[in-house]
């Protein structure tokens, strides 16, 4: 039997701030309490106000504590943000031993090499992921522990973030009267829970789109690649709606998740919808094809804009993704935007609802709850206390986790 574990995630979202309780026995997770409340602090994925941050969060956890009923020992929380960048770094390092094979000592020495980049004072790393390992400048490995050589050379990825924006986070989860957080980026969080291990493998593109960002990662040949976020989401297509139909930003928000598309091309010619008169004014009739050319070009530019980033900033050429994209996070339930990623991506695409848990209510499957279950997923890959959650992990991470383990210790 594996020992029971019980962890908490926060989400602080521009929408919403969720936090989630889940029991972690014998490899499953069972989500058991969950609390969301609306988030009147955050910007862009940043936190604005402190102290309306600070009460969203204990409304959330509150309500999670409460349905949960059992108290929790680990708590993740989500950094969220266009802060959050990647930086590609190399370390290399003699092995003179002659024939005594590669430790996990020489390992870390090439990954502390490799972090000891210049990163400017405002800013902290926040993650980072070995990527593959040349041994004696030929062979290539994702785990070279054991082989035999005199040179070992490693790629990583370092992702870091704005220094003040967590520190904004902290301040929230302290003033919330929690303690002992582990921060993790959104857009990794998200990857937990949408990617399968067959995507990982073959290439695959997630974009989380949320109300006011947009996180991608890539994952390619077993490792994740790139980690960015673009400052935009479906806010912005529910404000077009608000200026388009001269309506309240709740009527634009309810039209848009009741009658929203994201391809002109998918709805019928002739549908009418009523819109409602603001402050007692008549109803108006509109075509649908009108309201859904609102709501089609936002649609196409967010996409757009994660295209382009991905070309600018990731080393993993477009070809290279041979599974496709993923699209999640709450505006991933707009009708037709997968089929609209797959014209801008050229990618068989898939709407990637939260995976690899279970628990109360259907709500934890909307792809909106991405972020909070990879939390907990990610909680349970790297840090797994049990046995049994830690046989869940992919090869590679249960020795770069002892890496880890023995780079703290020094
Ligand atoms: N059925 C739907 N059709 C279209 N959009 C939807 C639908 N359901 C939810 N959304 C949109 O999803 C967005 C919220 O997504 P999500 O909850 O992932 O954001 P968030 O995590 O709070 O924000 P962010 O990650 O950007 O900080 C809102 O813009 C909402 O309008
Ligand atoms: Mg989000």
């Amino acid at each position: 039997m594996g020992k029971k574990d019980i962890i908490a995630a926060i989400d602080i979202g521009s929408s919403k701030v969720v936090a989630l309780i889940a029991i972690v026995e014998d490899g499953g997770i069972n989500i058991v309490g969950i609390g969301q409340h609306p988030s009147n602090g955050v910007s862009k994925g940043q936190i604005i106000n402190i102290d309306k941050t600070t009460n969203d969060i204990q409304e959330a956890m509150n309500s999670a504590t409460l349905m949960a009923g059992v108290k929790f020992t680990r708590l993740y929380v989500g950094i969220g943000g266009g802060h959050i960048e990647t930086i590609t770094s190399k370390g290399m390092v003699a092995i003179q031993r002659g024939n005594i094979p590669i430790t996990k000592e020489d390992v870390g020495r090439v990954i502390e090499q490799a972090k000891a980049i210049a990163i400017p004072t405002d800013r902290e790393i926040s993650h980072i992921i070995p990527q593959e390992f040349k041994v004696n400048e030929e062979i290539e490995t994702n785990d070279p522990i054991g082989m035999t050589g005199i040179r070992l050379e490693g790629n990583i990825k370092i992702i870091t973030s704005s220094s003040y924006s967590v520190q904004n986070i902290k301040r929230c989860i302290e003033k919330a009267h929690l303690k002992n957080a582990i921060y993790v980026v959104n857009p990794i969080a998200s990857a937990y829970a949408t990617f399968d291990e067959n995507e990982k493998k073959m290439g695959a593109i997630m974009l989380d789109i949320g109300a006011e960002t947009t996180s991608i990662v890539i994952y390619e040949k077993g490792n994740l690649r790139y980690v960015g976020v673009v400052e935009i989401g479906g806010e912005f297509i529910t404000k077009d709606i608000v200026y388009g139909l001269n309506t309240t930003r709740e009527n634009a928000e309810n039209f848009k998740i009741n009658y929203g598309c994201a391809r002109l091309d998918m709805v019928d010619d002739n549908e009418i919808i009523e819109v409602p008169g603001v402050s007692g004014r008549a109803p108006r009739k509109i075509s649908k094809q009108e309201f859904i050319q609102i709501i089609e070009p936002r649609t196409r530019e967010i996409l757009e804009l994660a295209y382009a980033k991905i070309i600018k900033e990731s080393d993993v050429p477009i070809d290279r993704i041979g599974a496709g994209l993923i699209l999640t996070g709450g505006t991933a339930n707009l009708p037709g935007i997968s089929e609209l990623g797959e014209d801008i991506f050229n990618l068989r695409g898939r709407i990637g609802n939260p995976m690899g848990v279970s628990g109360i209510g259907e709500n934890i499957y909307d792809p909106a709850f991405s972020t909070s279950v990879g939390l907990i997923k990610y909680a349970v890959t790297e840090e797994g206390t049990s046995e049994s959650s830690r046989g869940m992990s992919r090869p590679q991470e249960g020795w770069i986790k002892k890496i880890f383990d023995w780079l703290k210790d020094i």
